[in-house]
């Protein structure tokens, strides 16, 4: 499952070329819902932010405009990096938020980066070759009382995830036209099913894929079918190691697609041991109580959207309707949090 370091998805040049056509104001409001949601906040209100692995910086984005007071964007591939650049531009180039180049598995480049309230990491740690030493790396980083949010590649995928690994094997040693004839077949084979029938529904998902994270299908695909290096882990390892050996508490997590979503919450003791399918349970009933208006009201999941969300494809849950994820999107409300300033350099753009 682990492997080579020698062959490497050029990220960056499908994020740079995602921002530079794709990016506007309404997929950056999804953005910054996503993060809000999960982390269960209505802006970020001063936070700092640090971004590993910020790939497009399009959540960045959503980061700052959330009302993040210091944010820092690092990713291993330089065009990445331009690509946040670019995004960071669009956004005034504003005076607290640094983006550079950088390694997760570098120590020494991990310890200098200190420590931070929120730190998010999204479908990056499998990619670097080292998941395990990429986690432990990445959580020194979080202060005390911070939040850790981890999106990681869970290795209960369907079809299995040799087949996965197989798949992306060509995929990176593919010129470009056997890459392009492969996310058709991608398209083919697991979304629409051999089934004509299927293409309206299929088409109708991939315009609407943004409103899961703010990104475009066809990126997703290629950055699915290219990621590599890549690992996949185990839901109940991942909190394990971060409960029992450093001093974390998961506090949402969200399962059911291709990656598991986890929110932790370093509180510096040794965790009692949260077993993930019950926590996955129970966040399903509570998902189903009418959303209280008390402080102390237990907070909606979105775990039940992200299982009838829809998946790009190698996901865990069957395919469903979009449209209620459309639906919570938009309620959630992208205005909510944004200071005018913070909107307005972004919406004033059209790349
Ligand atoms: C799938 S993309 C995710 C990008 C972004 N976080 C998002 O949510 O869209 C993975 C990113 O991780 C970066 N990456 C891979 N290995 C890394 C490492 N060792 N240190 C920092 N970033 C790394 C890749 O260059 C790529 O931009």
């Amino acid at each position: 499952m682990t492997d080579t370091k020698e062959m490497r998805f050029e990220f960056g040049k499908n994020w740079h070329r995602f921002v530079k056509r794709n990016l506007t104001q309404e997929r950056c409001d999804i953005a910054k819902t996503h993060i809000l949601d999960f982390i269960g906040q209505k802006s970020l209100d001063g936070r700092d932010f640090l971004d590993i692995g910020c790939g497009s910086g399009l959540h960045s984005l959503g980061a700052w405009q959330a009302g993040a007071g210091r944010l820092h964007s690092f990713d291993y591939d330089e065009t990445s990096v331009l690509a946040t650049r670019y995004v960071r531009n669009k956004a005034g180039n504003p005076a607290n938020w640094v983006v550079e180049r950088g390694d997760v598995l570098d120590e020494a480049y991990v310890g200098r980066l200190g420590r931070w309230n929120l730190v998010y990491s999204w479908g990056v740690l499998h990619h670097t070759g080292d998941v395990w030493r990429a986690i432990v790396n990445a959580q020194k980083t979080v202060g005390d009382g911070g939040l850790f949010y981890l999106a990681l590649y869970a290795s209960d995928v369907q079809p299995q995830m040799d087949y996965w690994l197989a798949i992306k094997r060509e995929y990176n040693q593919a010129g470009p036209l056997k890459r392009r004839r492969m996310v058709w077949d991608y398209i083919w084979n697991h979304m629409i099913h051999h089934d004509l029938s299927r293409l309206p529904e299929v088409a109708n998902r991939m315009m609407k894929h943004k409103l899961t994270r703010g990104m475009s299908m066809l990126a997703a695909i290629r950055d699915w079918l290219g990621g590599w290096p890549m690992q996949f882990t185990a839901d109940q390892d991942v909190v394990d190691l971060l409960e029992q050996q450093h001093g974390f508490k998961l506090v949402n997590v969200a399962t059911g697609q291709a990656c598991s979503e986890y929110l932790f919450e370093r509180t510096g003791t040794p965790a009692e041991r949260t077993i993930v399918t019950e926590l996955v349970g129970s966040k399903k009933a509570m998902a189903e109580m009418p959303i209280g208006k008390t402080a102390d009201a237990p907070k909606r999941s979105r775990l039940e959207l992200l299982e009838d969300g829809v998946p790009l494809g190698p996901f865990r849950s069957a395919a469903s309707d979009m449209a209620s994820e459309a639906g919570s999107v938009s309620s959630t409300g992208p205005t909510r949090s944004v200071s005018c300033e913070r909107r307005l350099r972004l919406s004033q753009q059209r790349p």
